[in-house]
């Protein structure tokens, strides 16, 4: 969705606030756009100086080089996510008022447009695009002539509008000065020397400080080269909450791989032993971060209720069969989107966790606010530090599986599901439900994943090899059972978004109920096998079900533990993972249907990181 930068700095005009945003703009690119633009200000100059196009950051940047723009103390940039009017150079931000001298850019939605637009139309405004953002442009401007003041404009403006918005205005006359507000849409602030920043993430930033403050909900922050205010809509002053982030610029850049996506499917060994760093006290106990939440409460709760979406929901569903089998406490899983429309049984003793890469889900923070008011205690996890959904939770725990850039989620997938794993078993320390030694096992288990993730990785050729060969393939389909199952939704969903494959996950045991009618001779069919030192039943039911598809012509795709010589005899092809425990072998499975998917995409000739119609963040409804 819509990414947004903005700087304050240089004492004597130059170049550098430009080239700061479109830095901060290309590192956002990931977030998915159609068009993209800038605004500076100087001192001395009398109206604020934009370009604006349609399509990908290039053409921005081909603008500027035929057009230049002058030198400049500050500036704004944004990439945007067409909500209201085609993608086009006139709907791209930034919008403009008073004669040009004042810039707006806006992520979210303005929900109550229509009549402010209205309203302004009544009062002579005349308007050039068909975006909500033009009406808060126009709503500041309007403020700006009363108050004189950008910030008491902005704050003015926020308390009208109705939907989600991140704001960022600039006004010709205050050229040292960029004002932001956010409702419901991400922020965060970047600290520099002389030098100050403003991001929709801290990626925008990232090259520049590692320093950070996170936003609350309803905040305004106004930022100068040496000063950062925050204040909430009332106008009241706030201490916002300081970070440093823990990674760096070259962590967000691809490294010499061919895609991010590749990159981040090879960062998934580290990812999981990142996220399993620094989680036990001295006393070698596991622990919550940002705990705030007592753990009393956490003792009484008689059920969880996993919110998230789309491959954030699928780690959950792995982490229902962890949580159920360790810690004996009913787990559902739930769509985020679905959760608050359903009229859901939660109560006091019901902890929803949420999880999210991004922390900024739309949908997912809705669900967290539901479970709250219903008086549901909420634990997230997340991966992005100074997101809103942590910041709203009862208590977190924090993935590092460090930025994901890539729109088809991959490191994200097995950090979140380590970090549930980890939640579980702070559950079976806190409620008794398993010993001490025991818990310590699991942890020693879960340490030895990272290796073994990166046996599956170096085995990845082969992977590589079938999915060039299946470049022409229209349709493929996945089976597993118990972990498998969600793997099986992963690996196709991973499929559909970047290779535009129509791919179906199905649990093995459905199949006799309808899916087998799609067999046909030829038909692609991964199939996750269970491991047959696990509960054998599985395992030979899953042995049947391979058998039953390739008797009816399907091309068996199968992924096996190492040594399972049973499946060889029915497998057109075998992709070995390393042993593990049953529980903890998603974190191995997933990996050749993430290879697969990247590499026939890639064959495809598609570019897997901005995959059409997809953003990172979703930050709507
Ligand atoms: C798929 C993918 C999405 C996200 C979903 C939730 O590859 O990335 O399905 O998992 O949009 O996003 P987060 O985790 O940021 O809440």
């Amino acid at each position: 969705m819509c990414g947004i930068v903005g700087y304050v700095g240089s004492a004597t005009p130059s170049t550098r606030p430009l080239d700061v945003a479109l830095e901060g703009l290309g590192r956002l690119e990931y977030r998915g756009y159609d068009s993209a633009g800038v605004a500076l200000v100087a001192p001395g100059v009398d109206t604020v100086h934009s370009a604006k196009k349609a399509g990908k950051l290039v053409n921005l940047r081909n603008e500027l080089e035929a057009s230049p723009l002058p030198h400049a103390t500050a500036s704004i940039g944004h990439t945007r996510w067409a909500t209201h009017g085609a993608p086009s150079d006139v709907n791209a931000h930034p919008h403009l008022a008073l004669g040009g001298k004042l810039a707006v850019i806006h992520n979210g939605i303005i929900e109550n447009f229509f009549s402010l637009r209205h309203e302004l139309l009544d009062m002579g405004v005349e308007f050039v695009s068909e975006t909500d953002t033009e009406v808060a442009a126009h709503l500041i401007a309007q403020q700006y002539e009363i108050t004189g003041d950008l910030t008491a404009a902005m704050r003015a403006v926020a308390q009208r509008l109705e939907g989600t918005f991140t704001l960022l205005a600039v006004h010709a006359d205050a050229p040292d000065t960029v004002v932001g507000a956010r409702h419901d849409s991400p922020l965060v602030v970047g600290l520099g020397d002389g030098e100050n920043f403003l991001g929709s993430d801290v990626a925008a930033f990232i090259a520049h400080t590692r320093e950070a403050l996170e936003l609350g909900q309803d905040q305004i922050a106004t930022i100068t080269p040496n000063a950062v205010v925050v204040t909430d809509f009332d106008g009241q002053v706030v201490q916002p909450k300081h970070f440093t982030v823990d990674w760096d610029a070259s962590a967000a850049e691809k490294g010499g791989f061919w895609s991010f996506m590749a990159k981040e499917i090879a960062d998934q060994p580290q990812a999981v032993a990142d996220t399993l760093l620094g989680r036990t006290n001295e006393s070698g106990d596991l622990i919550l971060d940002d705990a705030r939440i007592d753990e009393s409460v956490l003792r009484s709760i008689d059920k969880i209720i996993v919110v998230a979406c789309g491959t954030a929901a699928y780690a959950g569903h792995v982490a229902k069969y962890a949580i159920e089998h360790w810690c004996r406490i009913p787990v559902e899983i739930e769509l985020a989107h679905e959760f608050r429309y359903r009229d859901p049984i939660v109560s006091a003793r019901t902890l929803v966790v949420a999880m999210s890469q991004s922390g900024e889900t739309m949908d997912t923070l809705m669900a967290v606010r539901h479970a709250q008011e219903q008086g549901a205690k909420v634990i997230s996890i997340v991966n992005t530090h100074g997101s809103t959904i942590p910041r709203e939770s009862d208590a977190v725990i924090y993935t590092h599986a460090g930025p994901e850039v890539a729109v088809a989620s991959t490191k994200a997938f097995v950090s979140q599901i380590t970090a549930a794993y980890l939640l579980g078993l702070y559950f079976a320390q806190l409620r008794g439900n398993m010993f001490r030694d025991e818990i310590h096992t699991v942890l020693e288990e879960l340490r030895a994943m990272p290796q073994k993730i990166q046996e599956v990785l170096d085995r990845g050729e082969r992977v590589r090899e079938i999915a060039r060969w299946m470049v022409d393939t229209s349709s493929v389909l996945f089976l597993g059972r118990h972990v498998g199952y969600p793997i099986a939704l992963e690996g196709a969903l991973k499929l559909k978004e970047i290779a535009y494959i129509h791919a179906e996950g199905f649990a093995a045991g459905e199949l006799k109920h309808g899916p087998i009618a799609l067999i046909e001779p030829g038909q692609p069919v991964f199939v996750i096998v269970p491991s047959p030192r696990g509960r054998n039943s599985l395992h030979s039911k899953v042995i049947s079900n391979i058998q039953e598809i390739r008797a009816r012509g399907a091309r068996t795709l199968v992924i096996a533990e190492d040594g399972d010589e049973a499946v060889t005899p029915f497998a057109d092809e075998v992709f070995w993972v390393p042993q593990c425990p049953t529980l903890l072998s998603p974190l191995l499975t997933i990996v050749p249907l993430q290879i697969f998917a990247a590499e026939l995409a890639r064959a495809k000739g598609l570019d897997v990181d901005q995959p059409r119609n997809l953003a990172k963040s979703v930050t709507v409804e």
